[in-house]
């Protein structure tokens, strides 16, 4: 049948979705599948099945394509898609959400604390309670957009104030020293680890679309206990959330060593510098038989 790529869309984060796209369309042809580019910014989406197209690869990032929206309007037409169903994506979307989820589970996370929009703060307390310095961030977005480190009270009104333009939600969170690290899934099985390394504070937008000093490293450099461990934290984690199909999970750890879970990505990047597609070429899988992979599990 013929394979509608949902690419673009209209969130913060419609360039990165476009570059992973256009990716996979290409791949999907190469491997000899009749696929073709659909942003919904442009194209009613339920005309899909009016044009031909009896099956959906979504690649849309961030709102309205990672968070239940578009999930629960392809469940409604009826076209089947790839990917975490409603729940899932609408949980991991949510960074506050996602992590209550994991606590409850008992899967380790930062110390944090939520923060509502318009609520008075005494920032010197906030900041000692959670180790000095924090991490700040919109609860929903992706590619650390509107995310920033605050070490002071200054820079926690700015930090703030930058997330807020977000979102109404904002999570302060404990700042983890690293390593990151970053676990691929496909399926509901863990690709190998990999370990990002950036010359920037932390991996943010530019670090992972612009940067050319920034290092991956897969395998990661863990011996296989670690490894494993890992792989299977990331396991866990998305499971815990009802993730399926494919995904990302991203882990930090903290000082003393320990793995803090940090978030789930349910329509992780594709671009030719994501992290999905390295790890599958660790293991032996090109992005070509990435792609066919992800579409068939939607076809369970
Ligand atoms: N949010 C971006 C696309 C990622 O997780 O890769
Ligand atoms: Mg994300």
């Amino acid at each position: 049948g013929k394979v509608a790529v949902l690419l673009g869309g209209d969130s913060a984060e419609r360039e990165v979705s476009l570059r992973s796209g256009q990716a996979v369309v290409k791949a999907l042809r190469n491997a000899g599948i009749d696929a073709h580019a659909f942003d919904p910014a442009h194209n009613p989406l339920a005309e899909l099945k009016e044009q031909g197209f009896d099956r959906a690869f979504n690649v849309l990032h961030g709102r309205g394509g990672e968070d239940g929206t578009i999930q629960g309007a392809l469940h409604y037409l009826g076209v089947p898609y790839t990917g975490s169903g409603v729940l899932a994506c609408a949980l991991a979307m949510d960074k506050v959400k996602t992590k209550q989820i994991w606590q409850a589970s008992g899967l380790p996370v930062a110390p944090s604390v939520v923060v509502q929009k318009g609520q008075t703060l005494d920032y010197q307390m906030l900041l000692g309670e959670l180790g000095g310095k924090v991490m700040v961030k919109p609860a929903q977005e992706g590619s650390s957009i509107g995310m920033s480190s605050a070490a002071n009270a200054e820079q926690l009104e700015q930090a703030l104030a930058l997330a807020f333009e977000f979102d109404h939600e904002v999570l302060v969170e404990s700042w983890l020293t690293g390593p990151e690290y970053t676990v691929a899934l496909l399926g509901n099985k863990a690709l190998p680890v990999i370990r990002l390394e950036t010359t920037h504070e932390f991996y943010d937008y530019d670090a992972k679309y612009q940067a050319s000093d920034t290092q991956y490293h897969c395998p990661a450099g863990l011996h296989e206990v670690e490894e494993n461990a890992l792989r299977h934290l990331a396991e866990v984690a998305f499971a815990s959330l009802d993730g399926a199909g494919w995904g990302r999970i991203d882990v930090m750890c903290d000082k003393a060593g320990n793995y803090r879970l940090l978030e789930a990505n349910m329509v992780p990047g594709m671009t030719e510098k994501s992290l999905v597609p390295m790890a599958a070429k660790a293991a032996g899988m090109s992005f070509e038989q990435l792609v066919v992979a992800i579409l068939r599990h939607s076809e369970g």
